[in-house]
C-alpha cells in the first residue's frame, strides 16, 4: 500500500517512520510512506502558502494554489482524504476499509484553516475527534497507524482478531508472567491450557470489559444467545460485586 501524506511539517513524522511496528513495516515493504512538501510547489521567492482570509479576520489561511499543484502531482488513481475536525468521525470499521486501498493520500490542514476550494480535491474528510488539534499531522499519524498495522504481515493476523473494536466489543483482558505479583492472581482457567475454556472465558471477558467500560457499544450489539446469557450472569456477578465492595 502507498500513503501519500500532504504535509507542511514533515519532520513532525520523523519519529513515526523511524521506530518499532511502522518502520519494520516500511522496510519489509508492507507499506510505502512518502511525505509531500506542499511549499515545494509554490510559485513565489518567499514560497508563501497561505494568505490574509477575504472578509478580513484573524489568521491565515493556506492558499488554493499550492495545494492544487501538489495534489495534482501525485500519480492517480488514489483516494484523496482531508483531517478536518468537520469529517467523519474515525472507527476502526474506517481503517479496515481503507486498508483495503492502493493508494491513499492523507491532506493535513494547519494554520487557522485552508481555503474552502481545497476541499474539491477531496474524495472525503476524517476527524479523530471532537476536538481541535493545530493541525492533522497527529490525525495523519494516528490514521496511518491504525491502518498500517491491519495489513498482511505487519503483526501476526491473530493479534488483531481480539482487538478492541474488530467485532464491536472491547478487548479481554490480558495477562503474562508472573502467575501472581503482589498478592494479585492470573485467572485460574488461563494457566490450565484447556483452549476452548481459554477462548470462553476470553469472549465473556471481553463483554464483561465492554459493558463496564463502554455500555454504550452494546446498544447496536448483535448478542448471539450464548452472549446474552453471558450479559445476564455479568450483571449478576457485577451487582455481587458492588455490594462486595
Ligand atoms: N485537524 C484539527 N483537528 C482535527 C481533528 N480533530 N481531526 C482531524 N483533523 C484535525
Amino acid at each position: 500500500m502507498i500513503i501519500d501524506i500532504v504535509t507542511l511539517f514533515p519532520n513532525m513524522f520523523e519519529g513515526f517512520i523511524k521506530e518499532s511496528i511502522i518502520k519494520r513495516a516500511i522496510e519489509k515493504g508492507n507499506v510505502e510512506i512518502n511525505l509531500v512538501n506542499p511549499r515545494d510547489f509554490t510559485l513565489d521567492k518567499h514560497r508563501h502558502v497561505d494568505d490574509t482570509p477575504y472578509g478580513g479576520g484573524s489568521g491565515m489561511v493556506l492558499t488554493c494554489q499550492p495545494m492544487f499543484d501538489c495534489l495534482r502531482s501525485i500519480p492517480s488513481p488514489k483516494r484523496v482524504i482531508l483531517m478536518t475536525p468537520q469529517g467523519k468521525p474515525f472507527k476502526q470499521e474506517e481503517a479496515v476499509r481503507l486498508s483495503k486501498e492502493e493508494h491513499i493520500v492523507l491532506v493535513c490542514g494547519h494554520y487557522e484553516g485552508f481555503d474552502e476550494r481545497i476541499r474539491t480535491l477531496c474524495d472525503e474528510e476524517i476527524s479523530i475527534g471532537d476536538y481541535v488539534l493545530t493541525g492533522g499531522e497527529i490525525p495523519a499519524m494516528a490514521i496511518s497507524d491504525s491502518i498500517i498495522r491491519l495489513l498482511d504481515g505487519v503483526i501476526t493476523t491473530e493479534s488483531h482478531l481480539y482487538d478492541s473494536h474488530s467485532n464491536g466489543l472491547l478487548e479481554h483482558p490480558q495477562y503474562t508472567k508472573p502467575a501472581v505479583y503482589e498478592g494479585m492472581s492470573v485467572p485460574e482457567v488461563l494457566l490450565n491450557g484447556n483452549h476452548k475454556l481459554i477462548n470462553e472465558w476470553r469472549n465473556k471477558e471481553a463483554l464483561r470489559t465492554t459493558y463496564k467500560k463502554r455500555p454504550d457499544l452494546l446498544v447496536n450489539y448483535k448478542f448471539s444467545p450464548q452472549e446474552a446469557k453471558w450479559l445476564e450472569e455479568i450483571k449478576l456477578e457485577e451487582k455481587k460485586e458492588e455490594v462486595f465492595e
